[in-house]
């Protein structure tokens, strides 16, 4: 394999963004996880860029009881950590704009603190904009805190030049399966309309994400190429080497199909086979990417244990150190038989997919951490080298690199100097931040921005929410019922037997992690 070094025209370069409208925005679960390791650094690499608006404020929102200061100096220590080089003068100015109320999630009066504290605030900072309701809680508290917001009268619809708008994002699982999922929804939508209704993929802020939409429709060369009469088949895969950490207790309920594949799976698929939309613009792109969830092949009970492979990582060893399986994470998974593996083929029945299958696989504790999505062509129809004893012709392959190694490498046949027939295989590769010389920019980085400014492109709408569900509920019902437990693979591998024979029915077979 030979690689070949691409050049970027700096001159050709196109950038579009739009600075956030006057935002207040307000964290549910502020002294969590989530907002400490990814929000609120992600402001701030906001605030650096000048991306966030000068009218901006934050109100920290839990249960843990914390003065304004103390909770200045818990989001001081979490940016420090994602920018240690950062002048401290600029961070504390930033940090000014944030406040910090506790109360329970379930009791009136904390909603009615929080609107006078909107309020005030607002007259302080003179905002007039919108006001960004952040769910970083908790799936359970989810109807809880909407209800309460929309009962408190903080769910301002307001219109394009209202000084009282409101936007609510919410966190991933959106509900378990379809019933759950409708019901959260319904519960949402007695207050907020469907356009501020922000529901996050954060696969969908990732910049290897969003080229996909680039490369397919900001180029003619490949429109031509991208249908069943040059695609032999697709693969996606998402793997990690990382366990279930501390999260076991959701994971548990959980497992890799709801967890990876009913929302980022579903997200990568439909942006891959999607037809062009006619605008950049998000319902135009979010119709288009639900035709696809809805043209997904439906399948009888039988054929589950067919198509959808589960496997569960028992102990092994990864990059040279022995690691635990999954139920002895803790003592309470000691039985379970969750899948944290899962491979399966998907068809989707539309003129432009038929016959071409779509490989999918993702799990925990493989060999390592990648997810791209590999497109492999036809065969040449007849090759005329066989007369010369080459029969066998590789493939040309393209693979969208999502993570770690963001960028996109073609592969191609070409003559090698010297004998008559003497063929490579040529990859060419470019890798996204040697090229741009950029580091890459934290996914919610975007999602954050686009919130605030309004956008919903890059966040799921119900129905494609929804379809995705319906799809996958049979599986998880077949499986409850079947009471099987997944197969094992050692942890540190790269597939197992079963998960291999999925594709190999179809004489196919992984691509290597
Ligand atoms: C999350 C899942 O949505 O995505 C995690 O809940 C998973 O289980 C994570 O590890 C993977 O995200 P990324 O960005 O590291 O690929």
């Amino acid at each position: 394999m030979h690689n070949i070094e691409p050049t970027v025209d700096y001159n050709d370069i196109i950038c579009a963004d739009t600075v956030a409208e006057p935002s207040a925005m307000v964290v549910f679960g502020a002294s969590g996880d989530l907002a400490q390791r990814k929000l609120v650094a992600s402001l701030y690499g906001l605030y650096e860029k000048k991306l966030l608006n000068e009218k901006f404020f934050l109100i920290g929102c839990s249960r843990t009881k914390l003065s304004d200061d103390e909770f200045r100096m818990r989001c001081k220590k979490s940016i420090l950590s994602v920018h240690p080089d950062l002048n401290p003068d600029e961070l504390n100015v930033f940090l000014s704009k944030f406040y910090y109320l506790s109360g329970q999630y379930d009791d009136q009066n904390y909603y009615q603190e929080i609107s006078r504290k909107l309020d005030a605030l607002s007259s302080k900072y003179k905002l007039c904009g919108c006001f960004v309701y952040y769910l970083s809680t908790p799936p359970t508290l989810f109807p809880v805190i909407t209800g309460e917001l929309g009962k408190s009268g903080l769910s301002y619809g307001g219109c394009a030049d209202s000084c009282k708008k409101s936007r609510i994002v919410i966190e991933k699982p959106f509900g378990r399966d379809t019933s759950s999922s409708r019901e959260l929804n319904a519960k949402i939508r007695e207050y907020f309309d469907e356009h501020q209704i922000y529901r996050i993929d954060h696969y969908l802020g990732k910049e290897t994400v969003q080229n996909i939409l680039m490369f397919r429709f900001a180029n003619s060369i490949f429109e031509p190429l991208w249908n069943r009469n040059y695609i032999d088949h697709i693969q996606i895969t998402i793997a990690e080497s990382l366990g279930v950490e501390g999260r076991y207790g959701y994971y548990d309920s959980s497992g890799v199909l709801r967890d990876m594949f009913q929302n980022h799976m579903i997200q990568l698929l439909s942006l891959v086979a999607m037809e062009p939309p006619v605008a950049f613009e998000a319902d135009s792109i979010r119709d288009e990417k639900s035709r696809v969830v809805n043209a997904l092949r439906d399948f009888k009970e039988e054929q589950i244990d067919e198509l959808f492979v589960r496997g569960q990582y028992s102990s092994g060893n990864l990059d040279g150190k022995d690691v635990c399986g999954y139920r002895e994470e803790n003592e309470l998974l000691a039985n379970s038989n969750t899948e944290t593996f899962l491979a399966c083929k998907l068809m989707i029945d539309n003129w432009r997919w038929k016959d071409v299958p779509f490989y999918l696989r993702s799990g925990k504790r493989l060999k390592k951490k990648t997810t791209e999505i590999a497109i492999t062509f036809k065969e040449v129809p007849h090759s005329m080298f066989s007369s010369v004893g080459i029969d066998k012709l590789t493939p040309n392959t393209l693979v969208l690199k999502i993570q770690p190694c963001e960028g996109t490498s073609l592969s191609f046949q070409t003559k090698r100097p010297g004998s008559k027939a003497c063929m490579a295989t040529l990859t060419m590769d470019y890798d996204y931040q040697e090229i741009f010389g950029t580091q890459m920019p934290e996914a919610y980085e975007r999602l954050l921005l686009d919130c605030m400014v309004g956008d919903q492109t890059l966040f799921s709408r119900f129905d494609c929410v929804d379809k995705s569900w319906q799809y996958f509920d049979k599986v998880l019902a077949h499986w409850k019922k079947s009471g099987q437990a997944p197969y094992l693979y050692n942890a540190g591998s790269e597939s197992f037997e079963e998960a291999d024979a999925l594709i190999k029915a179809d004489s196919r077979q992984w691509r290597s992690l």
